[in-house]
């Protein structure tokens, strides 16, 4: 009997989401292929009610599914969970009132807080949810039972707006190989009342969405990138280039090339800017970025695989954030950063 009454909390599978069982990576569902019914009459509790706790726990709600938030004494989201007409509760408690317990912490956290607090109350048959796969990718939580993984590819609030329109976000999912097989059925039908199916949901591993998660931000959305936009600007105002004229350039316009790559892809991106910015981007981006690029890339990645960017991140979080914060000191003292400070008043009056 489930915690909310309802006899097996995986009874329901119906076998028909996915033609074979386990699905194989890179198998991929659509919307109106999925059910909500396995969420029937289960209590959800999101733990952590931060940028995706929210998204989730907001978009269930409106999907008819219960829930209930669990938080830390004295939390500020957990006020904000309350003040939004959330049931809220210790996190201890709402885990053990819970058929489902979906982790919604910062990643560097999600290891003490179920080893003390939502472990000890689990029933063997609790399903256990993760946002993203470090926790399993890097054995911060051991769990036997049924474990799912259903990565919206989006952030939290553009899930959020995007779902009260009536659309969402594609997702990523995985279920752990010791989870009983009907852990496919309520995650697809979990992922669809959270809204991230919405251009697919394509099956995965744990694993491999960490690790590609990961890699993309380090090498091309957070590391990469920056890296390119703050060298680009130093060598326009080296050469004696206005550093307004050169932040226009080098980061203003990368939003105006981002939306055509969104939406068009790269081909369709080129066959819409002027035939002298395609000729100078495909006869020069290879020069910048070469094979000393691509071979520290390599590196980056296979820091990643082995585990050595995981140890690395906990310990500076151990080390009361050592190192992290001279780098961001460094990068909000940059020349390019404080253009940024004088150009977006400008363009954003009042923001
Ligand atoms: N942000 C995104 O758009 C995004 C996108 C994809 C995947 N994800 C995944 O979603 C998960 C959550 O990330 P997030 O960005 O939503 O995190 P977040 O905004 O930093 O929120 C974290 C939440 O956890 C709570 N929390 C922190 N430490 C805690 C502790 N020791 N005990 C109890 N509660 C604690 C915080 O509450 P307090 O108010 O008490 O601090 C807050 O409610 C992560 O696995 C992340 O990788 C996030």
């Amino acid at each position: 009997m489930s915690r909310s009454g309802r006899p097996g909390i995986l009874s329901f599978m119906n076998n028909k989401i996915f033609s074979q069982y386990p699905p194989p990576a890179g198998t991929v569902v659509e919307a109106h292929e999925i059910s909500l019914h396995p969420l029937q009459g289960l209590k959800v509790a999101i733990i952590g009610y931060g940028t995706m706790g929210r998204a989730h726990a907001l978009n269930l709600h409106h999907s008819g599914v219960q829930v209930v938030v669990g938080s830390r004494a004295g939390s500020k989201t957990g006020e904000k969970a309350k003040a939004e007409g959330m049931d809220v509760l210790a996190v201890a408690k709402a885990s053990e009132v819970a058929d489902v317990v979906m982790l919604m912490l910062p990643d560097e956290a999600v290891a003490k807080v179920f080893k003390e607090d939502i472990k000890p109350v689990l029933s063997p048959e609790t399903v256990v949810g993760l946002a993203h796969g470090f926790a399993i990718a890097f054995d911060q939580i051991q769990w036997a039972g049924p474990c799912f993984l259903a990565a919206p590819k989006g952030q939290g609030d553009m899930l959020l707006a995007a779902f009260a329109q009536g659309g969402g976000v594609p997702g990523l999912l995985a279920v752990t190989d010791s989870s009983p097989l009907a852990t496919w059925d309520l995650a697809a039908a979990y992922a669809k009342a959270v809204g991230c199916v919405v251009g697919g949901l394509f099956v995965t591993t744990f694993r491999q969405e960490c690790i590609s998660d990961q890699f993309g931000e380090q090498a091309v959305l957070c590391g990469g990138v920056i890296e390119l936009l703050q060298s680009a600007f130093d060598i326009m105002v080296e050469g004696g280039y206005g550093e307004e004229n050169a932040y226009f350039e080098c980061v203003h316009e990368l939003k105006l090339i981002t939306d055509l790559l969104h939406r068009y892809g790269i081909d369709g991106m080129r066959s819409r800017i002027s035939g002298t910015a395609s000729f100078g981007g495909l006869t020069r981006g290879p020069r910048i970025i070469n094979d000393d690029v691509r071979r520290n890339m390599r590196e980056v990645l296979t820091e990643i695989e082995s585990g050595q960017f995981a140890r690395d991140f906990l310990a500076q979080h151990d080390d009361s954030q050592k190192g992290i914060e001279a780098l961001r000191a460094r990068e909000e003292n940059s020349a390019l950063v404080k253009a940024g400070h004088r150009v977006l008043p400008r363009l954003h009056p009042g923001k």
